[in-house]
Order: structure tokens, then C-alpha cells, then sequence
């Protein structure tokens, strides 16, 4: 009975095609229909991206499909970024069984993500960030042993992340952000040794980051900001010289991260993003990070940091903002001397820390581009610079509860012509 099924089906199809021969006759019937079904959960298509996908065309010329060479008629590549389409997708995308890419970014698709995906072993980009996408992370995700980017912020996702994603071997490219998730940090991540991005922001995660981080040598941004991590940074971290975005703000986390005693080094060398914004963290800046040149952000405020302001500040030429308000800094305001080689400086935030001493007159001689000084809420003595006109940039100066005296510089009445939000509290 089943062979004489499938003779039937076949005379069928022959005859379909002899006597019509719509494009698609020629082609996989796997793939054609797969992709019929996936045009059949698409509710809205606004921008008519799916018009071209109808009969009289071949579904390899069908807007947002690529096909193999090698193997005709055999969909490659699905990008559909962009298009405004409202719907679910279909679990038949589970029989495009040569897609490699996968691109539905930025359209409003809800629903499960299928975990008929898992069927997909050559497929090596997954991107389906900026939808409404529910339920759970599939396990199923971990069967595509080829995958290097799998993109899935800004869901709706829940559970937790699955400890199976850390077989993906080839994974370079890890975003789980922006997502209603819970629980920890699988320690299986830190397997992935080819990890280069990982984002796992606003994930409502809790726990420790794993100590076995530091076996993920090329790491190079780490997002990791408004979970509710707690515990120690581990040392290795710091030992990642390829790191150059290090975001952990919005966090539980404590301790210090300052090892110029110990026996860690902080070697984070090519760091461009530092920002800690929002823990508990305590100890020294660690006079280390001058080794960071290229360092563009840095924002520690709201800790408990302690010790003199970091030192060297003028190593880093790209420094655009310099963050450390809410802390515990002592210090005079030397610093800001070391400041005026920065040449890209835009703000300085050093208000509510212990920072005491008058002002120094190299304060005009910061960067043209300074946009914003806050240093409210601090121990400063004396007058305002009158040079401090020079900035003609200057849009919001904050000074208010600190032990100025002196007359205001009728110079500052100048930038407030010029940039009339200053705001002169003294
Ligand atoms: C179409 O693809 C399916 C699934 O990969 C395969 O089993 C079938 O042999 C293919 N048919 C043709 C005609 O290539
Ligand atoms: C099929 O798609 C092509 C290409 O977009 C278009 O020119 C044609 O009008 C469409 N045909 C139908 C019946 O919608
Ligand atoms: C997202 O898609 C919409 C169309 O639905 C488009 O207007 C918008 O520019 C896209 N946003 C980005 C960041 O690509
Ligand atoms: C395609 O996938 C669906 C859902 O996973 C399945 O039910 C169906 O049998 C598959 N069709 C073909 C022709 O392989
Ligand atoms: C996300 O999607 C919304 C709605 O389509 C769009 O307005 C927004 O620009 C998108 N953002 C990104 C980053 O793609
Ligand atoms: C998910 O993976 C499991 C185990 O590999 C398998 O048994 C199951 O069929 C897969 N589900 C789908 C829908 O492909
Ligand atoms: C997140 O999930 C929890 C339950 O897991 C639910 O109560 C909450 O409403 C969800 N929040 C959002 C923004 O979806
Ligand atoms: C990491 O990989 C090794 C070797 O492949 C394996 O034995 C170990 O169980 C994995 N660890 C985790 C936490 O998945
Ligand atoms: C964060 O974790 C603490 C316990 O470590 C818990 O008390 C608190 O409710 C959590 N906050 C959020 C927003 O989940
Ligand atoms: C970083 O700078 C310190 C001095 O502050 C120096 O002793 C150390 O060798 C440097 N480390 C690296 C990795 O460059
Ligand atoms: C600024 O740069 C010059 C030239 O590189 C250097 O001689 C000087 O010491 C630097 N000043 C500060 C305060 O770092
Ligand atoms: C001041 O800012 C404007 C725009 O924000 C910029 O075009 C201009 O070059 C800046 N001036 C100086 C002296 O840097």
C-alpha cells in the first residue's frame, strides 16, 4: 500500500507539472511548502513583503529567500528583517533543512520560537531579536551544532536559560537580553570557548557570574547590566585582555575589583566601555586601568568606592565620559590637571564623594567639546576659575552644596547667553 501511495503521488506531481508547469514543479516540494506555511502564520504583512511570494515565480526568487548552488532549489537563507510582519512562526520552518541564516529582526512575530529549529544542523545564524516572541527558550536550539550567532533580545521570553545552549560549540555570538527569563547563569556557558559577545541585560537573573568565565579567552563584550547578580567579581574576568565593552551596572554585586596588591592582575588592556553604574563594589580604582588607552566610558558611579580619583587620566586620549558620582573618592582636584589631554571629554560626574580642595585654574583648559561638569555635593573651596568661560561648550555646571565663596565669574554669565540650560547652583 505505502509504494503505491507514493506512485501515485508521483504520477500525480509528474502530471501536475506537464501539464501546468508552474515554476515550482522543478523544485524541492519540502521547501516550497515549508515556506507556504510560513507565509500562511504571517497575519500582517504592511509593507507587502510577501506579495512576490506567489506562483508565477520560483520560491528561490521569492523576496527575502536565497537558495544553494550547489544544491538547487534548496532555501539557504531567510531575511525578512524589517518588513512589519505580525504573526507567528510556522513550525514548518523545521524543513528547510539547508538554511543556514535565518533573519526575521525587528518585525512583531509571537508565539513560541519552534523547536522544529532544532532540526536545522546547518544552520548558522539564528536573529530573531525585536519581536514578541513567548514561552520558553527551546532546548531543541542546542541541536544546531553549526550555530555562531543566536540573537534573541527584546522578547517576551521566559523560563531559564537552557544549559544545553552551552553544547553549541561554535557559538561566537550569545544575545538573551531584554527578556522576562529567570534563574542563573548556566555554568555550561563558559564551555563555549569561541564566545565573543555575550548580552544578557535586563534578563532578571540572579547568582554569581561562574568563577569558569575566564576560560572564554575571546570575550569581547559582555553585557551583562540590570539583572540581579550578586557575589564577587570573578578575578578571572579581569584577566581578558580581549574585552572591550564591560557592562555590569544595575547589579548586586560587591567586593573590590582593584588587585594592584594581589596576586590577580586587572589586564583589561583594550577596554572602551567600563561601566559598573549601580553595585556595591568597594575598594581602589584600580590603578591598573591607565593600562586601558583606548577607554572612551567609564561610569563606577553609585558604589562605595574609596581612595584618591584614578590616576593618569590623561592616558586615555578617546575619553568621552568619566563617571564616579556616589562614591566615597578622597581626594583634591589634581585630577583634573591630568584631564586636560583628553580631548574628546564631553562630561565629568564626580559629585557626592568626599573631594575637597579649591579648584585649579587648568579647569579652562579642559576640552572644548566639555558639554557637562557635575561636582555638587563635595567639599570644594574657594572661587569658580574666571577661565572657565574658555568652555564654550559648557551646558550644565553643578556646584550646589559645596563651600564656594568668591563672586561668580561674569564669564559664566557668558556660556549662559550662549548655552541658556546652565545650570549654577551654588
Ligand atoms: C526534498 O527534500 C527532502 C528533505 O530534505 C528530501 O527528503 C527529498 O529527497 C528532496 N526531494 C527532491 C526532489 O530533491
Ligand atoms: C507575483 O509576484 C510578482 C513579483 O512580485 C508580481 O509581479 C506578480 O504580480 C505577482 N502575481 C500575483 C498573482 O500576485
Ligand atoms: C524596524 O522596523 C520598522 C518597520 O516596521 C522600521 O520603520 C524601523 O526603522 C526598523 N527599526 C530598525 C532599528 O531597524
Ligand atoms: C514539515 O513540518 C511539519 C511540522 O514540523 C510536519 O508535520 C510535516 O510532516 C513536514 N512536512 C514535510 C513534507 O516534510
Ligand atoms: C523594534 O521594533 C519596533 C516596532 O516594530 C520598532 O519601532 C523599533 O524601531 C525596533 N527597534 C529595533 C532596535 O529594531
Ligand atoms: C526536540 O529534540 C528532541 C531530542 O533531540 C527530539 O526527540 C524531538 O523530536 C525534538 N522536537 C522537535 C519538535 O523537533
Ligand atoms: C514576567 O513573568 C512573570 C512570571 O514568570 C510575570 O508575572 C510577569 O508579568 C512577566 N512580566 C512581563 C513584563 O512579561
Ligand atoms: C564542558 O565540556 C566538557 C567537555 O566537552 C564536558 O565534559 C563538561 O560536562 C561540560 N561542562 C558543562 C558545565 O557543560
Ligand atoms: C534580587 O535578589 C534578592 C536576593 O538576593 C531578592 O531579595 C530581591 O527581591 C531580588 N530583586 C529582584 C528585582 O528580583
Ligand atoms: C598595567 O599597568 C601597571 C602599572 O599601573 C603595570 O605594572 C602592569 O604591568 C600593566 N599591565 C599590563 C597587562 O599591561
Ligand atoms: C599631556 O601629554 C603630553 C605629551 O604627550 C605630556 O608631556 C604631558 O605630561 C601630558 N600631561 C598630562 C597632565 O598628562
Ligand atoms: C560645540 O558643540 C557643537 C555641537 O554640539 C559643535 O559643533 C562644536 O564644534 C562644539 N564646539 C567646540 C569648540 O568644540
Amino acid at each position: 500500500m505505502p509504494k503505491c501511495l507514493t506512485l501515485l503521488l508521483y504520477i500525480a506531481l509528474v502530471w501536475c507539472c506537464f501539464n501546468n508547469t508552474p515554476a515550482y514543479c522543478l523544485a524541492n516540494e519540502t521547501d516550497r511548502l515549508a515556506l507556504i506555511s510560513f507565509k500562511g502564520s504571517i497575519d500582517q504583512d504592511p509593507f507587502g513583503a510577501l506579495n512576490s511570494w506567489n506562483d508565477s515565480l520560483h520560491y528561490c526568487d521569492w523576496e527575502g529567500i536565497a537558495c544553494s548552488r550547489r544544491h538547487r532549489d534548496r532555501v539557504t537563507k531567510l531575511n525578512l528583517r524589517s518588513q512589519g510582519l505580525v504573526g507567528s512562526l510556522s513550525p514548518h520552518i523545521g524543513n528547510l533543512s539547508f538554511l543556514r541564516i535565518i533573519v526575521l529582526q525587528n518585525n512583531s512575530f509571537h508565539g513560541p520560537v519552534p523547536q522544529e529549529i532544532g532540526r536545522l544542523f546547518r544552520l548558522q545564524t539564528l536573529e530573531l531579536s525585536n519581536n514578541s516572541f513567548g514561552g520558553q527558550i527551546p532546548k531543541n536550539l542546542s541541536s544546531c551544532s553549526n550555530l555562531e550567532y543566536l540573537n534573541l533580545i527584546d522578547n517576551h521570553l521566559t523560563g531559564n536559560i537552557p544549559g544545553e545552549i552551552g553544547s553549541l560549540a561554535k557559538l561566537e555570538a550569545l544575545g538573551l537580553g531584554v527578556n522576562n527569563l529567570s534563574g542563573t547563569i548556566p555554568l555550561s556557558l563558559t564551555n563555549l570557548s569561541s564566545l565573543s559577545k555575550v548580552s544578557l541585560g535586563e534578563c532578571n537573573l540572579h547568582g554569581e557570574i561562574p568563577a569558569e568565565i575566564n576560560r572564554l579567552q575571546a570575550l569581547r563584550f559582555v553585557q551583562l547590566r540590570n539583572n540581579n547578580l550578586s557575589g564577587k567579581i570573578p578575578s578571572g574576568l579581569f584577566n581578558i585582555s580581549t574585552i572591550s565593552l564591560l557592562s555590569l551596572s544595575s547589579n548586586k554585586l560587591h567586593g573590590s575589583i582593584s588587585f594592584d596588591t594581589g596576586s590577580s592582575t586587572f589586564a583589561l588592556t583594550n577596554l572602551q566601555l567600563f561601566l559598573l553604574y549601580s553595585n556595591q563594589f568597594t575598594g581602589m580604582i584600580p590603578t591598573s586601568l591607565s593600562n586601558a588607552t583606548g577607554l572612551e566610558k567609564m561610569d563606577l558611579s553609585v558604589n562605595s568606592f574609596t581612595g584618591p580619583m584614578p590616576k593618569d587620566l590623561g592616558k586615555f586620549p578617546r575619553l568621552q565620559f568619566i563617571g564616579v558620582g556616589v562614591n566615597r573618592l578622597q581626594d583634591d582636584f589634581s585630577f583634573i590637571s591630568s584631564l586636560t589631554n583628553c580631548t574628546s571629554l564631553k562630561w565629568i560626574e564626580v559629585y557626592s564623594n568626599l573631594l575637597g580642595g579649591s579648584l585649579p585654574d587648568s579647569i579652562a583648559n579642559l576640552s572644548s567639546d566639555m558639554s557637562q561638569l557635575s561636582m555638587e555635593d563635595n567639599q570644594v573651596q574657594g572661587s569658580i576659575p574666571s577661565d572657565i568661560g574658555n568652555l564654550v561648550n559648557l551646558t550644565f555646571l553643578y556646584m550646589s552644596s559645596n563651600q564656594l565663596s568668591g563672586p561668580i565669574p561674569e564669564t559664566i554669565g557668558e556660556i549662559v547667553l550662549q548655552n541658556y540650560h546652565l545650570h549654577l547652583v551654588t
